[in-house]
């Protein structure tokens, strides 16, 4: 099992706007041998707050969808592509996600995960390094290789969508349910 503290990072300021929009750095949470591994964008004001992925809104619909499938949050790692609050939530820059491309290539080795869950647009493109049409493409499944690892990933929506579409809330279950069912085909 890895230890997080050989995964977290404790300091970092490769990103000079995000240095002065964050309060803190916020880590992924979840074990650091979990089976599955989300990847969202970038803390938002919540999550930038308590330090922690995923706690506000979004977090609060990614908790339902994980538990209509028997998942507790305690048991996935949850974690994002760049790790400091953008300001005003927009979104990451190109660089912002290349400076924190290593942060996260050293989660995913030392995770390990069986499958590596997508949300949303940003850490589809940025892991499969191409553009992503994830409404369209949601629940495919492609290998990408980090460091002569081979690791799988499940494209999956950002949980923010189904508020604006409340249609996507169905996609956003079936990729739940697909990334249950393809850990328990591998266990
Ligand atoms: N949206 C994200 O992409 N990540 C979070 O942690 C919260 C909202």
């Amino acid at each position: 099992m890895s230890e997080q503290g050989t995964i977290d990072v404790t300091d970092c300021k490769r990103c000079a706007d995000l240095v002065e929009s964050r309060s803190q750095i916020v880590n992924g949470v979840g074990p650091g041998d979990a089976d599955l591994l989300f990847v969202g964008e970038a803390p938002g004001e919540q999550e930038d707050i308590e330090g922690e992925p995923f706690v506000g809104r979004s977090g609060e619909i990614l908790d339902s969808v994980l538990a209509e499938y028997g998942l507790d949050r305690e048991t996935v790692r949850i974690t994002n592509a760049v790790k400091c609050r953008p300001p005003e939530n927009r979104d990451p820059t190109a660089t912002e996600l290349a400076n924190c491309r290593p942060h996260l290539e050293r989660e995913v080795a030392g995770v390990d995960p069986a499958v590596i869950v997508t949300l949303g647009k940003v850490p589809s493109e940025h892991l499969l390094g191409r553009s992503v049409a994830v409404t369209n493409e949601a629940g495919s499944v492609e290998s990408i290789t980090i460091d002569g690892t081979a690791y799988r990933v499940l494209i999956g929506l950002h949980p923010a969508a189904t508020l604006y579409d409340p249609s996507t809330r169905e996609t956003f279950e079936a990729v739940i349910d697909e990334a249950t069912e393809l850990v328990a085909g591998l266990r």
